[in-house]
């Protein structure tokens, strides 16, 4: 199946949808971008601006390529038609299921739906659509712009013709893909759980602070250690993540939700994005009480 990939919608600003925007109109697609919420979409723009500026004062980009690819992108403040939708919104089945019926009264049959969720099942976010098969998931990892992998999660509904297109694509924007079955947490998910699992653990026990479990795991070879990776995915998400796939795997103590975790969403310390979680940003000092 060749894509027709000349109209790509992406729903959701945040964190992953602004990043994935960046991507593919870096590769030279045509960008609509939408968030339900007033003012996401193109207030992500405009950051996108700084940081393709930043990249072409780098020289990592020529300052052409950064304002022809901002120009690509274009902030929505409604749902539009599109051959391919990457949905990136709020982890979350319901909300998820609702947006899919919505685009479904929207979008030609042929097109194709890519969700970016980390941990929901592809088989159960497709239930209820008219074409289950068009549904896949497209997972990203964070930052995307730096980020290689992609996950390309089918459910068992989904079309393996959507799923090599969806595979292609990635290829296509520099990335490497790879095929899944729709389990819970999926591939780098699931073995990524324990990581966090044990230091939100360590963390409850007062064992040893954010940053000395951080400093011990970037000394054994990690890139980041668990709680500056936590707080970069979002406390919010991550959370939503940890319950979706302690559910997921019929409530396995191995994969129980923490405290620590619940207690930051409360607070609204959501991490680099709130400005506070583990750490304060932009300065990265310890923010909570030892
Ligand atoms: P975020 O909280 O930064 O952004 C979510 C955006 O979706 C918000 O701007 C919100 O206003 C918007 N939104 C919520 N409901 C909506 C709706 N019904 N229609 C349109 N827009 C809506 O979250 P983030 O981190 O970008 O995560 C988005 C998705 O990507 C989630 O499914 C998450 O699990 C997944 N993901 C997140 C990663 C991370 O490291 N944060 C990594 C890989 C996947």
């Amino acid at each position: 199946m060749t894509l027709n990939d000349s109209r790509l919608l992406i729903v959701g600003a945040g964190l992953m949808g602004a990043g994935i925007a960046q991507v593919a109109a870096q590769a030279g697609h045509e960008v609509s971008l939408f968030d339900a919420r007033a003012g996401a979409a193109a207030a992500a723009k405009a950051k996108l601006a700084q940081t393709l500026d930043g990249l072409a004062a780098k020289g990592k980009l020529t300052s052409e390529a950064a304002a022809a690819t901002l120009a690509r992108i274009t902030p929505v403040d409604t749902l539009v038609s599109a051959d391919v939708v990457i949905e990136a919104i709020v982890e979350d089945l319901d909300v998820k299921r609702a947006l899919f019926a919505e685009l479904e009264a929207l979008l030609p049959s042929d097109a194709v739906i890519a969700t970016n969720t980390s941990s929901i099942s592809v088989t159960a976010l497709a239930r209820g659509m008219q074409h289950p098969e068009r549904l896949v998931g497209m997972h990203f990892f964070n930052p995307v712009p730096l980020m290689k992998l992609v996950e390309v999660v089918s459910g068992l509904g989904t079309s393996p013709d959507v799923a090599q297109a969806v595979f292609d694509l990635a290829g296509r924007w520099g990335k490497t893909a790879v095929h899944a079955r729709s389990t819970p947490g999926f591939i780098v998910n699931r073995i990524a759980r324990p990581y966090y699992a044990e230091a939100l653990m360590l963390l409850q026990e007062r064992a040893a602070a954010p940053e000395v479990i951080d400093a011990c795991l970037r000394a054994a070879g990690f890139r980041m250690g668990p709680c500056e990776l936590m707080d970069l995915i979002g406390h919010d998400t991550n959370f939503a993540v940890t319950n979706s796939v302690f559910a997921a795997n019929f409530f396995d103590r191995r994969f129980t939700p923490s405290l620590v975790q619940q207690e930051l969403v409360d607070a609204g310390f959501l991490g680099r994005k709130s400005g506070r979680g583990f750490y304060r940003y932009p300065e990265g000092a310890p923010a909570l009480p030892q």
